[in-house]
């Protein structure tokens, strides 16, 4: 990845910014906007978080956030509160990062954005023109419920805003990178004058501003994010296809991304299939979406069902090899988070794989670089030790499976660690490693669809 030199990249057009929400998407956000040399206010009800926040703690981790909230908080152009009033009423723009977590039927659940669109409306001040932006993943026609509670909020008082769409394309993980990075930035608005506000936060970076109407601006973030799901799907696909024919699942993945139309990214396989909060999420809203609209989205719907199915394929090829009856086994894990450089494991199918590995008995031995935390809350001590160094997942264990593709795990040294193993037997839902450099080494690998040419 490039090296970007941050202090070089400066806003001429300071503006007055108010970011609902720091989570995952509002604190990286929020962060940036301030060094990017904008004043900026960052709400959550959450007092706890708050607190942290204005002292310099993260409440998560991501790379350089903290460094540049530090910076905002010592030249007082960043702080975080509880108080809407503080934040929206001398506000330009207002951005709304508040979660929208899926509901049981998969639809996206708008319960925190209509508070937040509430909440800035009774907060507005009657002077001032102010765009209020969703940046959360929203449904379209997300907006005209945010003006509607926005307007309700303000209860009658004369108040002068636009609502406006800004998708997040960030990757957690690379969520800084990607903000100086991106290939895009997309705002939607059914008025120019927000449009034109809106576009003056991100004009001094060098990338296209595509500017759209509300809902396509909308959609375009649902259609992104379920491409992606649908791209990796394919090569998920492919994989189990070249288990069956004999073919390398690597060598074709990167065969057909040196054709630009397909494009080299996101074509990295997993056993265990995609996980994390958007991609599962937004799959199935986009699919409930259709349905709402009397049509059904076919290939988001086997989308969701391979996805699904993936982590049993997983289980299945354990248990030919170790049995069903996994106790009086330990395990050693290398991965909880969702995805590499990130300290979150909520819906990451590493979570879901220790669970049914550990309910059919096994003991195990877990290493993350920095998911440890978040994998206790959700994972409890039953039958698990976290372990703080990388090396002692590799001691008595019976076999070591690999579930999350942190890059350092291609790196350790697997002949000599493999020696503390019971048994040297290695199964990869990750394809971290060389099948080629496992068998030189008399190391049982498994890895789906990926061939042994020497
Ligand atoms: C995703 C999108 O990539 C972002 O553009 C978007 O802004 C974000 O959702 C969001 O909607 O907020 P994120 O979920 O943070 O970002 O992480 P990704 O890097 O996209 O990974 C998602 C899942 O797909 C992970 O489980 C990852 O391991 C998996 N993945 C990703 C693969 O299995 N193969 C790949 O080639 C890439």
């Amino acid at each position: 990845m490039d090296e970007i030199n941050f202090d070089d990249i400066k806003t001429s057009r300071p503006k007055n910014i108010a970011v609902i929400g720091t989570g995952y998407v509002g604190l990286p956000s929020a962060a940036v906007f301030s060094k990017w040399g904008n004043n900026v206010v960052a709400v959550d009800i959450d007092k706890n978080k708050v607190d942290m926040i204005n002292s310099g703690r993260m409440p998560i981790y991501e790379e350089y956030v903290e460094d540049f909230i530090k910076e905002g908080l010592a030249n007082k152009t960043f702080m975080a509160t509880t108080d809407y009033s503080l934040a929206v009423s001398s506000a330009d723009v207002v951005f709304i990062a508040v979660g929208t977590p899926g509901t049981e039927v998969g639809t996206a659940n708008m319960k925190y954005v209509e508070e937040a669109a509430f909440s800035i409306g009774q907060n507005l001040a009657e002077d001032k023109y102010t765009v209020v932006v969703t940046k959360s993943t929203v449904p379209v026609g997300t907006h005209k419920m945010v003006n509607d509670a926005v307007l309700k909020g303000a209860n009658g008082r004369k108040v002068d805003f636009d609502v406006a769409s800004n998708p997040e394309f960030l990757r957690e993980g690379y969520a800084v990178y990607d903000s100086y990075h991106g290939d895009r930035v997309v705002i939607g608005s059914d008025s120019d004058k927000a449009l034109q506000v809106l576009s003056e936060i991100f004009e001094h970076l060098d990338t296209i501003i595509f500017k759209t109407d509300i809902s396509s601006s909308e959609l375009i973030k649902y259609a992104a994010n379920t491409f992606l799901a649908t791209k990796i799907t394919f090569i998920n696909e492919i994989a189990n296809l070249c288990d069956r024919v004999g073919a390398d699942v690597k060598s074709v993945a990167a065969g057909i991304g040196l054709d630009v139309r397909i494009g080299k990214r996101f074509l990295n396989p997993t056993e265990i299939g995609f996980g994390g909060t958007c991609f599962p999420k937004d799959v199935n809203a986009l699919y409930q979406l259709g349905l709402e609209n009397n049509y059904e989205f076919k290939i988001l719907g086997s989308v969701i069902n391979v996805n699904e199915k993936q982590i049993y394929r997983f289980i299945d090829r354990i248990v030919r090899r170790l049995g069903s009856n996994l106790e009086g086994k330990t395990l050693g894990i290398l991965g909880t988070a969702f995805k590499d450089n990130t300290d979150d494991s909520r819906h990451s199918s590493a979570i879901d794989v220790i669970r049914i590995l550990r309910g059919m008995g096994a003991k195990i031995k877990v290493y993350d670089p920095l998911a440890l935390n978040t994998s206790k809350e959700l994972l409890g001590d039953t039958n698990i030790e976290y372990m703080d160094n990388y090396k002692e997942v590799f001691n008595k264990v019976d076999a070591l499976v690999i579930l999350t593709e942190w890059q350092e795990f291609k790196n350790y040294d697997y002949l000599s660690l493999t020696k503390n193993m019971n048994f040297p037997v290695i199964f990869d839902a990750r394809y971290m490693l060389d099948p080629n450099v496992m068998k030189e080494n008399g190391i049982e690998y498994y890895s789906r669809g990926r061939k042994v040419t020497k």
